[in-house]
């Protein structure tokens, strides 16, 4: 499967919006992406996609629109003229001697501006393309070469009448008039972070980076990303939120490459992995080394039995007590905590 189409709705309604889509009875994956409001659609080909989902319509309350994707690839200037001139080629026949637009819609951070990247493309395209005798027309056009960025990643299509942008108006007013979707938490685990900020606030406030590890579903990660300018939430499993400054790195926390992935002073570690409390610890610590001074660590001790927790706590403080400039701050049992989970605050010195 290849990404097909990008599907927005209201920020906020994205689980809605991914929960009757996967009803729909049509081979197709749908992703987060890690913009509000957007999702992302794989299936076989961006033609059947497009006229499935006007077919069924009815059965869609939360989709917004739905943009078709045909190529895919990195966000580079070079690399996108390439791909622009490819899907021209293959179309080449339906759009001799006809005229054209080159529209960019660009989520994240580029150096380069939307129209700077449609004035080049198009420029591009009227050098390179001199036999087929294309004309520009920013209003009336016949086709509109369609850029979408979502950071590092581009999607280009070209369009025409009849396969093109696709809105639902009637959801677009309906959700107008809805009050943001207001969300229960995702798992008991949000309850724990939600518990902890009433507790101990000051180390929720001027959070930059934000380091959570063993993230997935996203509780925690849902929490923290309203709180701090970016997490980076490290887990092999999927998340179920997402948000500009929400970077999920999707691998076991021993395999990030710090300087690589991350590469920022910290000003917050969290870690809620379910692993046992000494490979949790040795985890924690291995990012410890970037945190900022007098900055804190959230680390949930999971013991291995409830009658082992003192003796698994035990063997944690004897592992923290090797390293002087991480102190014990408060150890304590959260009511959303399990009977075999003890939440460890560490400080920085
Ligand atoms: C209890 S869940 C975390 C829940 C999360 N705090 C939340 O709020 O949704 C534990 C997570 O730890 C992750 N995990 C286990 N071992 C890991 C490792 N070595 N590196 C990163 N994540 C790991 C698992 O994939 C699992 O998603």
């Amino acid at each position: 499967m290849k990404p097909v189409a990008l599907i927005t709705t209201k920020p906020g309604f994205e689980p809605k919006l991914k929960e009757e889509l996967e009803k729909l009875p049509i081979k197709k994956k749908i992703s987060w992406t890690p913009f509000r409001g957007i999702l992302i659609a794989y299936s076989n080909n961006p033609y059947e996609f497009l006229n499935y989902i006007k077919e069924n319509k009815d059965n869609l309350k939360f989709l917004l629109r739905l943009i078709p994707l045909e190529l895919k690839c990195q966000t580079d200037i070079e690399e996108i003229k390439k791909n622009v001139s490819l899907l021209i080629n293959e179309k080449k026949e339906y759009i001799k001697g006809k005229s054209f637009v080159v529209r960019c819609n660009r989520r994240g951070q580029h150096n380069f501006t939307s129209e700077e990247l449609e004035k080049i493309i198009g420029k591009y395209i009227l050098d390179n393309f001199k036999n087929l005798n294309l004309k520009v027309n920013l209003k009336d056009w016949d086709f509109k070469v369609n850029i979408e960025i979502l950071q590092d990643k581009t999607y280009i299509s070209i369009f025409n009448n009849d396969f093109n942008e696709f809105v639902i108006k009637e959801n677009i007013e309906r959700l107008k008039k809805l009050k943001r979707y207001n969300e229960r938490p995702l798992n008991r685990s949000e309850r724990k972070i939600l518990e902890l900020m009433k507790i101990y606030p000051d180390i929720f406030e001027n959070l930059n980076c934000v380091v959570d590890i063993g993230s997935s579903p996203g509780g925690w990660v849902k929490v923290l990303s309203k709180k701090a300018k970016i997490v980076y939430a490290i887990d092999p499993g999927d998340l179920k939120v997402n948000a500009k400054n929400i970077v999920h790195i999707k691998k076991k926390a021993e395999y990030v490459d710090f300087k690589k992935e991350i590469d920022k002073e910290i000003d917050l570690i969290t870690n809620d992995t379910n692993l046992y409390p000494e490979e949790s610890i040795l985890l924690t610590l291995k990012f410890a080394k970037y945190l900022k001074k007098d900055k804190y660590i959230i680390h949930t001790l999971k013991a291995r039995k409830y009658r082992t927790i003192k003796e698994d706590l035990e063997k944690v403080i004897s592992i923290l007590n090797k390293h002087n400039n991480i102190k014990i701050y408060k150890i304590i049992n959260l009511k959303a905590n399990t009977k075999n989970e003890l939440t460890i605050i560490l400080k920085k010195t």
